[in-house]
């Protein structure tokens, strides 16, 4: 089945990442709120990352999504699925916001629509999110959506805190 875009929510747009996101992105990944968690190394090579997720789009059907505010168009930060590290053979998902949009749900209500389709139209058998220890923003919202937690692996440098879904 092909998923029809955008992606939407109660109160969000998803879509795919296009090259005009590379500013706006760049300043919600490069915010030091938001590059404590997620690395200097996104921020760094945006060109590059976007075309990648283009790429991944264009192979897979699915990627890190631009996230909207319905209500004004403002792109919020992103959310969706990659192979872990950009390797796999995993699926990770991902979700980061820019600090003004935190603390309404919002990554919440992104990701549950994202997990819906990986379960659904884009047919994954498991989907992992990969967290620092000391992110509990982010493991909280890995809790809301019911993910199981599976343990650590070693991911992006560091010993991560494993979270995992299935259908
Ligand atoms: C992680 C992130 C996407 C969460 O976005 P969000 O829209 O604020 O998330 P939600 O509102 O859906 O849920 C956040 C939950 O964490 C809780 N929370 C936030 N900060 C917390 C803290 N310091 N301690 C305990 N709980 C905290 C919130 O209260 C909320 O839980 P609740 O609904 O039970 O009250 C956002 O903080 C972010 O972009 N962080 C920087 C990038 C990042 O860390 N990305 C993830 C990398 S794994």
């Amino acid at each position: 089945m092909t998923t029809t875009f955008p992606i939407e929510t109660e109160r969000l747009r998803l879509r795919p990442i296009a090259p005009a996101d590379v500013e706006p992105l760049q300043a919600i990944y490069a915010h030091p709120d938001v590059e404590r968690w997620i690395g200097p190394e996104l921020a760094a090579d945006l060109d590059r990352s976007v075309q990648e997720q283009i790429a991944l789009q264009a192979a897979r059907g699915f990627s890190m999504f631009a996230i909207e505010d319905r209500a004004t168009g403002v792109l919020l930060g992103d959310c969706g699925l990659q192979p872990l590290e950009m390797k796999g053979p995993e699926i990770e998902i991902g979700w980061d916001l820019a600090p003004h949009a935190w603390g309404r749900g919002y990554a919440t209500e992104a990701a549950r629509a994202v997990l819906a389709r990986a379960f659904g139209e884009w047919s994954l058998d498991r989907v992992i999110a990969v967290i620092k220890h000391d992110n509990i923003a982010s493991q909280r919202v890995a809790e809301k959506l019911g993910l199981m937690p599976e343990g650590e692996r070693h991911a992006y440098d560091e010993q991560m805190l494993v979270y995992a879904a299935y259908p």
